[in-house]
């Protein structure tokens, strides 16, 4: 895969028309083994890939959660108004799937927004106005994902050593990436970088994903497993920590894939910068800090049972949260498509945003 080649993508049964069409995405799940394509037009698929992590990482979901509303809304009969009742309704259904990545509300709250302003429009046109929105929702997303990586790529040396956590590249956005896509600009721009991935435990995006993604795309990486992580930055000359993010609060604090929170702790006591790489889309400044982001829990089995086998005693008791909280504190700067931000966060975050 390149970094080009796109995770989730709308397509329409005749080149004239955006609608009907349907989602296609690339099963996550079925990575590294096998490049496997989900094409549908059902919105029930659409909310168990999000659920099932067939398509993950905070961009790809609010992008796919668009397409999900357009899905819902194209095969159905009846007047305009009809339709806008739907279109809030599937976006209702869809918002149920995950609840941490503040990117899926925020691309179902702007299509409520779209279909309620395209009330005067037939039945017809308002179907292609809404996958108009969800295609320019994708190429935007794509494009604050190259501007993340032109600012990222400043931060790295030619030479230089990063350690990331999980998979914000371009399998979690519509291409390129977040936290990945500085490494994506800095090889076009001829500088030698090197990767060490988590392998994120329990679901392995680490190993799964980035490691997949980045060799597909040339680049050196080497995996480890995440408790290996405050060796690998004493020993092997660590310049930079670049993780992605699900939701950023207005102080600052970040949510992202658990373990993410203990490397930002590693990282401050080995002196290596942490920088956070998300697009304004996943700031949310309607929460003061990150205490209060709703945090996923996720099914028992995903630890005691990883990938069908038994690794734990039956009916032990378990505690899964899927992402942690890091302090803004420990953040040396969040890089978004408006540039790099450095602390105080609260100010920078907002007119970064507005
Ligand atoms: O549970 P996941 O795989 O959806 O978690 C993904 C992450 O935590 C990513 O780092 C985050 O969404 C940023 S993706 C650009």
């Amino acid at each position: 895969m390149t970094p080009q080649l796109r995770t989730v993508d709308w397509v329409p049964a005749q080149a004239s028309r955006r609608t009907p069409g349907d989602v296609v995405l690339i099963d996550q799940t079925r990575l590294p083994n096998e490049v496997v394509w989900l094409r549908t037009r059902d919105v029930r698929d659409i909310w168990t890939a999000i659920k099932t992590l067939q398509v993950r990482g905070a961009p790809a979901i609010g992008v796919t959660a668009a397409m999900g509303v357009v899905a819902a809304v194209q095969s159905r009969p009846g007047a305009t108004a009809d339709l806008i009742r739907a279109a809030d309704e599937a976006a209702a259904y869809l918002a149920t799937s995950r609840p941490t990545a503040v990117n899926l509300f925020w691309a179902l709250d702007r299509m409520r927004r779209v279909a309620a302003g395209a009330a005067a429009l037939a039945p017809d046109a308002f179907k292609d106005r809404l996958a108009d929105e969800a295609v320019r929702i994708r190429d935007e997303d794509a494009a604050m994902c190259r501007a993340i990586g032109r600012h990222g790529a400043e931060l790295l040396a030619d030479g230089a050593t990063v350690l990331t956590h999980c998979n914000a590249g371009s399998l979690a956005t519509s291409e390129y990436g977040t936290a990945l896509a500085p490494i994506y600009v800095a090889a076009e721009q001829g500088k030698r970088v090197k990767v060490y991935a988590d392998e994120t435990r329990p679901l392995l995006q680490g190993a799964r994903l980035t490691a997949w993604e980045l060799m597909e795309a040339g680049i050196d990486v080497t995996l480890i497993c995440d408790n290996m992580a405050a060796h690998v930055m004493k020993t092997r000359g660590i310049n930079a920590v670049l993780v992605g993010a699900d939701r950023i609060a207005a102080n600052g604090d970040t949510a992202n894939k658990v373990g993410t929170y203990g490397v930002a702790l590693l990282a401050r006591a080995h002196g290596i910068p942490f920088y956070v790489l998300a697009p304004t889309s996943t700031f949310d400044l309607t929460l003061a800090s990150g205490d209060l982001i709703p945090i996923e829990e996720r099914a028992a089995e995903e630890i005691t049972m990883g990938f069908g086998r038994r690794t734990a005693p039956l009916n032990v008791k378990t505690f899964s949260p899927a992402f942690d909280v890091t302090p803004a504190e420990l953040i040396a700067a969040i890089v978004c498509e408006k540039g790099i931000l450095r602390p105080p966060f609260p100010v920078a975050l907002r007119n970064a945003a507005g």
